[in-house]
């Protein structure tokens, strides 16, 4: 229950990949902000708000959606802001027009904003953004101005020139658009905040919301190692005590180069007890014997946690006093489409059906389930957990299962595609060339999931035309061409080499390859502090002297619900890819350029 007096703001959330992180932002900015979906906004808490943002939302603005916020905002007087679907919902609201993309935005946009307008006030007027984005508004309400464009779009923000209404085609709240704190600022500066909010500890209030969840059952946890898991398994600790925390690590088979016997040492020597490890490689491997497809595999391995947790249970015989706790983090449960309106982007592995029953019965305390990465960091070390665990880079619970793509060897690939010529037209420009890989890997696009081929770019005789150029490249091309969600680089010349694409299933074999070329890379990168995390995939390509091909894929990050490209240098590059090449059954390298949106961190 909010206090009556505190002021604060909503959100009105249409499942945008980005709605809670808009709330946590202007939390940040010291007002209270509550999230909700647009349907119940009506004679709730909702009304009383200093101030609405509608956030951006995976589908296009319909009649529907239009009849039903001309119901509720009618009246409402106090500032709005659109974000994205938002803004094109406004738009439409008060009288404007939208089309469908000609061309699809999504990543780092320069646009031009006018420093006289109200959101803007401070601010410089060229500013990089960060666009997701198929629709657009292509005609003002009347009494509305444009305040910002960018070169393919015109109504990049508006204000309305009567009322406190203000849109955003871009999203300000995600860290890898630099002036949005100043917008989201100056936006909640014209909402009359009278009392601002200022958090308590995170610490104090995790701990106590978990014992609460606990009650008086013993929590039962799964540690993968990772700073999540870590975190969880103190913040259980602290919240019920030592004696009622039993956790298990899995080692799956699916772990790097040594990583849970890694795990287990520092755990030891951490001084946590009540540790223990399954050995599953054997049910692991068997079970995703023969699965191609990646939400198959997904769901078996999340499947498998459930089944192996249940068997420790029983040993245990805690009767019906347990519950399971997971390290789950918001973006977890946001891409796995997890509040109301949200596309289904990838199933994370504490999402599986499994899990979610137990949800729905009550069985599952998630202590972590509203932060991002970065405040799980700020909040282990207030729990006084070492810096070189917090500083892990992520790893996904589902392993290096999600990193060796596989191939059923019938699924039919196409070997020529229809944006072909124009990857080669845009590429000539800049020295280069290209070519369109027969795989697929997952992407985000404009909040709704995307399942599309990778480019592969090389230069000739190894000149490159600079990262600035190559970033706006990559950029270009994920935006125009419809086929594509990612581009990689390769850093040896390709000519007219021809990558096979084999029957391809994740095996001991290809994970002891994975891990090798996995191990190696990470020590040579380590050390690179800009590099949030590093996932190295494999793909069922093979080139003509049989070597499979790798992709590293270095990002740089806060929340990972943005991500960058982090510029390596290219004699690095290609000294990697030569000692890739060195282990038995590796052959080529390529380094992925891709920003998020449209390409996920992950490939699968
Ligand atoms: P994406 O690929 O969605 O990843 O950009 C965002 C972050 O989440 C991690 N990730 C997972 N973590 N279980 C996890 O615990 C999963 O199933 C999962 N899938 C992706 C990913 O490594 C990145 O840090």
């Amino acid at each position: 229950m909010l206090h009556p007096l505190i002021d604060y703001v909503t959100v009105l959330d249409f499942g945008g990949q980005y709605a809670h992180l808009i709330a946590n932002r202007v939390r940040g900015l010291g007002v209270y902000c509550t999230v909700m979906p647009p349907e119940d906004f009506l004679g709730g808490p909702g009304d009383r708000a200093a101030g609405l943002i509608l956030s951006g939302g995976p589908q296009s603005v319909s009649d529907k959606h239009v009849q039903m916020m001309r119901l509720r905002l009618e009246g409402y007087r106090k500032p709005i802001l659109g974000i994205c679907f938002g803004h094109q919902l406004l738009a439409r609201l008060f009288g404007g027009q939208l089309a469908h993309g000609r061309e699809r935005q999504y990543g780092p946009t320069p646009v031009r904003c006018d420093p006289a307008a109200r959101l803007f006030a401070g601010l410089p007027a060229g500013q990089q953004v960060w666009m997701s984005h198929g629709d657009h508004v292509s005609k003002l309400p009347p009494g509305f101005r444009a305040t910002a464009s960018s070169d393919s779009c015109p109504f990049a923000a508006y204000e309305a020139e009567d009322r406190p209404v203000f849109g955003l085609q871009f999203h300000p709240e995600v860290v890898h658009t630099p002036g949005g704190s100043a917008m989201l600022g100056n936006f909640l500066s014209l909402c009359r905040i009278g009392t601002p909010w200022v958090a308590g500890s995170m610490r104090r209030r995790v701990i106590e919301q978990t014992r609460a969840a606990a009650g008086d059952s013993t929590l039962f946890l799964l540690v993968s190692g990772g700073v999540d898991s870590l975190v969880t398994l103190q913040v259980c600790i602290e919240a019920v005590g030592a004696e009622r925390v039993r956790s298990l690590h899995v080692d799956t088979g699916l772990m790097r180069l040594g990583e849970s016997d890694d795990i287990l040492k520092f755990l030891a020597a951490e001084g946590f007890r009540h540790i223990e490890i399954e050995r599953a490689e054997a049910l692991f491997l068997r079970e995703l014997a023969g699965v191609a497809d990646p939400e198959k595999k997904r769901a078996i391995i999340g499947r498998l946690f459930v089944e192996v947790l249940r068997e420790k249970l029983r040993t245990l015989d805690l009767g019906d006093h347990w519950k399971l706790a997971q390290g789950t983090i918001y973006p977890d449960t946001i891409e796995s489409g997890g509040t109301k309106n949200a596309a289904l982007i990838k199933t994370h592995h504490n999402r599986v059906p499994e899990i979610q029953a137990m949800i729905d019965r009550g069985l599952v305390v998630e202590p972590l389930r509203e932060l991002y990465k970065d405040e799980v960091r700020l909040l282990g070390r207030e729990l006084g957990l070492p810096q070189a665990l917090l500083d892990r880079h992520p790893f996904p619970g589902p392993g290096l299962g999600i990193r060796l793509l596989c191939h059923d060897g019938k699924t039919p690939v196409p070997d020529s595609f229809a944006d072909q010529p124009r990857l080669e037209k845009e590429l000539a420009a800049l020295g280069l060339r290209g070519r369109i890989l027969p795989v697929k890997s997952v992407g985000v696009q404009g909040d709704e999931r995307s399942y599309r081929h990778p480019a592969v770019v090389w230069g000739s005789g190894g000149k490159w035309p600079g990262w600035p150029a190559l970033n706006a490249c990559a950029n270009r091309l994920v935006n125009q061409l419809a086929g594509i969600n990612r581009v990689v680089i390769s850093p040896e010349e390709l000519g007219d080499a021809r990558f096979e694409l084999r029957e391809t299933f994740v095996t001991r074999e290809g994970l002891d390859r994975l891990r090798r070329v996995d191990d190696l890379l990470h020590r040579r990168i380590a050390r690179i502090p800009e590099i949030w995390q590093a996932p190295v995939i494999s793909l069922p390509l093979f080139g003509p002297d049989g070597g499979q091909v790798f992709v590293l894929r270095p990002v740089c990050s806060k929340d990972a619900m943005t991500a960058d490209v982090y510029p390596i240098d290219f004699g690095l590059l290609a000294e990697l890819a030569r000692e890739v090449r060195a282990i038995p059954g590796a052959g080529a390298l390529f380094y992925d350029i891709t920003t998020k949106p449209p390409g996920t961190i992950e490939w699968e």
